[in-house]
């Protein structure tokens, strides 16, 4: 069986395309097996799997499980809120008295970029990163080229941007390093204040006019303002956001072509996509969903593999 060259899934840049089409190829066989009367494989069994999840969230957190479940392992979960972290627990506390339970693989997610990678050089099980604050979210750009390949044939060649909170975003910059190992042109569009100046070392395009970026794009990742991010105002209103960079149905009838829309969720409907684009048939956000389940199977089986049992 070929194996995948990292021993954690911290950021998709510590991975090859070698690895991606490795995921993917798993991903299929997954979608197929999630998709039949007996949903079950026992992949995982007799491998302990911890969530700890340190900051909100409902569809990795539900994917993650599903997918463990659909693997059969065993799991536990953690959530920060009603934890001893609350009464000063440090992360590394935390994480050694689960794993004194014996398990064997941690999913975190976490406020602090790093804590993925900090956690993988201080404990000993397989850290697979659920986001790690403005950092990477390696699984959802795994899911969201999967859901472009599953669309379109391929993510070689095709033109993708991403729409909005830019610096702010985790899936951003996940979804460059993965769009990019693949061979997509990808570019970026938001007003300048949302947009990292380091961005064009990252070999993408910058684009400050939201209808440019549709004509020119086969596939639009609109991303939500993450208000709680942001210590400052990045732009006048809401409301000027809104006409600038939201994209309703009457922008995207002027295009007179058809692009994928994209969102890794949670949508701020109204702000970045009305109602009646995130629900049309351009949309395949709940196609994204439903293979984060599929993508997830496939990265916990492969990394599984290479624990020493
Ligand atoms: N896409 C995503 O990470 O959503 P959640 O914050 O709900 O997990």
């Amino acid at each position: 069986m070929d194996q995948i060259s990292v021993q954690h899934l911290l950021g998709i840049k510590d991975l090859n395309k070698k690895d991606i089409d490795l995921i993917f190829s798993a991903a299929d066989n997954f979608k197929e097996v999630i998709n039949r009367p007996i949903k079950k494989v026992p992949s995982l069994r007799d491998i302990t799997v911890a969530n700890l999840f340190f900051e909100n969230s409902t569809r990795t957190k539900l994917s993650f499980e599903l997918a463990q479940k659909r693997l059969s392992a065993d799991i536990i979960n953690f959530s920060s809120g009603s934890s001893s972290v609350k009464k000063g627990e440090t992360l590394i506390d935390t994480v050694n008295n689960i794993l004194a339970m014996k398990v064997d693989m941690v999913v975190m997610r976490h406020p602090n970029a790093g804590a993925a990678k900090f956690l993988s050089e201080n404990v000993n099980a397989v850290i697979v990163n659920a986001g790690d604050g403005a950092h990477e979210h390696p699984t959802q750009a795994l899911l969201d080229a999967f859901s472009i390949r599953e669309k379109l044939g391929e993510v070689k060649g095709k033109k993708v941007v991403i729409i909005g909170d830019i610096l702010h975003s985790r899936v951003a910059l996940s979804n460059i390093f993965c769009l990019k190992k693949l061979g997509a042109e990808v570019m970026v569009c938001g007003p300048a204040t949302l947009i990292p100046k380091f961005i064009g070392e990252l070999g993408v395009k910058v684009e400050h006019d939201l209808m440019k970026a549709l004509q020119w794009c086969d596939v639009a990742n609109m991303l939500r303002i993450q208000f709680e991010r942001q210590d400052t105002k990045f732009f006048p209103s809401v409301r000027e956001y809104i006409m600038m960079y939201g994209l309703n149905k009457e922008k995207l009838d002027q295009l007179k072509k058809n692009i994928v829309i994209m969102h890794p969720g949670p949508i701020n409907r109204g702000v970045e996509l009305s109602s009646d684009v995130a629900d049309s048939e351009h949309s395949i956000i709940l196609e994204q969903v439903e293979n984060g389940v599929a993508v997830r199977m496939a990265v916990m089986y492969l990394l599984a593999s290479k624990l020493k049992r």
